[in-house]
């Protein structure tokens, strides 16, 4: 294909971003700094790659540039994983470019709003407390996606990004180079995934701890083994069959619930007759995790975390309860949903956001306020109700804002 006067070569990008055509592709994104205005300084994690972020009207996109043929199989990766319903990135397109004698290829994917990489969580001495979310969340990350079949050959902290999710975090996968999607993975490959993820954890903390931005009795040894003991926890609990009677039938909606509070839906179940027909082994197949993230769009078109989500849902159960007594009624999920947006949800939002730091995210914001009226009932011995905590909680972030302005 013969070269364009804009440097590229081809590109393949999905409708519904920006063409990218203004960026100087004829330079190396190293070089873009002071050429484009489009740039955006951003927290980076690690990377072997240049990295940077360019803004398009608020919204922001990751430009890495590496081997032509290596942005190109990583953003088919990226894309396999997205319809596999993984937490990824999301890639948006990749473009191959010339510069001088030599050609580069560059990964464009939408920047991940409201992320952190892992070094922010612990040098920022007010993130302390998501370390052991860290473990948690990076230990499901590996379980869905072996249970989808895919091996990610480079697990470590600076290949993905956390989210806060109602005060724990998501991980999501950021760099997919060297993954594989299988059917099924052997268990083998998934041993291979936890020893890099343990060999890959050790040297990040070694490295934090190298810059004095950990603790001096920080257990720099046992983080690794600490995540590889929460992955082989809820690989079990997922996959783990059982054995049940005829009579307990019960028994297999109690499993899909429990499913379902990890944030699992469940595909299938699975029941195999065994001791000649006497008992039945049961086992469920699930599909991915977004259970109640899944719902609650459907109910009121909220995008959330998988926590978060929870935390919602479980609202609006409570005051469909709660309005179905008064009324005397039964009152569908979705009317109560529609109630709880309008009449709880978005009001609180609109008085909290302008009081809140910028990088809050609306629904991080409202479990936030859920925790603080949690609190307050609790020390008050009864439920304070959502106004009062709600007035409670604006005066602490006005203190929060104040302290920010003047510090
Ligand atoms: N879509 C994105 N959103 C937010 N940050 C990103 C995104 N893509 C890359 N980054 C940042 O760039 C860093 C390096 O990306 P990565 O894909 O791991 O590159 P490399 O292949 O060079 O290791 C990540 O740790 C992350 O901080
Ligand atoms: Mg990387």
């Amino acid at each position: 294909m013969a070269e364009s006067p804009l440097g590229i070569q081809t590109s393949a990008l999905r409708p519904g971003h920006p063409d990218f055509l203004d960026l100087p592709w004829h330079l190396s994104v190293v070089a873009w700094e002071g050429v484009s205005p489009r740039l955006e300084r951003m927290p980076v994690g690690l990377s072997r790659h240049p990295v940077v972020f360019v803004n398009y009207g608020g919204r922001l996109y990751a430009c890495k540039e590496l081997p032509p043929d290596i942005a190109t199989k990583e953003y088919e990766l990226l894309r396999r994983m997205e319809e596999l319903r993984l937490p990824v990135v999301t890639p948006v397109g990749y473009v191959q470019v010339r510069h001088q004698e030599e050609e580069a290829g560059v990964l464009i994917t939408r920047y991940l709003d409201y992320s952190l990489p892992y070094h922010y969580l612990f040098k920022q001495p007010d993130l302390a407390r998501y370390r052991d979310h860290l473990m948690d969340a990076l230990a499901g990350l590996l379980v869905q996606l072996h249970l989808a079949g895919v091996y990610w050959g480079d697990c470590s902290l600076s290949n993905t990004l956390y989210r806060r999710d109602a005060g724990a975090l998501q991980a999501y996968l950021v760099d997919a180079e060297t993954a594989e999607v299988h059917g099924e993975l052997s268990t083998q490959l998934r041993a291979h995934d936890l020893e890099i993820m343990e060999e890959n954890v050790y040297g990040a903390l070694v490295d934090l701890a190298a810059m004095a931005s950990l603790p001096a009795d920080f257990p720099v040894n046992d983080v690794g083994v600490e995540i590889r003991r929460r992955y082989e926890a809820l690989w079990h609990e997922v996959t783990r069959t059982e054995t049940v009677t005829p009579e307990e039938r019960f028994r297999i909606r109690d499993r899909i619930r429990a499913l379902n509070t990890l944030g699992f839906s469940v595909d299938e179940v699975e029941l195999t007759a065994v001791q000649g027909g006497e008992r039945l082994r049961l086992r469920a197949f699930v599909a991915d995790r977004s259970f109640h993230r899944d719902l609650l769009q459907n109910l009121t078109g909220l995008d959330a975390e998988e926590t978060q989500a929870r935390q919602m849902i479980n609202e609006i159960q409570e005051l469909r309860a709660t309005l179905s007594q008064k009324e005397n009624r039964s009152m569908p999920l979705s009317a109560a949903a529609y109630r709880w947006l309008n009449e709880f949800y978005l009001p609180i939002i609109s008085r909290l956001q302008p009081l809140a730091d910028k990088n809050s995210q609306p629904a991080e914001l409202y479990c936030q306020l859920l925790e603080h009226k949690w609190y307050l009932s609790e020390r008050a011995g009864r439920d304070v109700g959502h106004r009062a905590a709600l007035e409670d909680f604006m005066r602490l972030l006005s203190r929060r804002a104040g302290r920010r302005t003047r510090g």
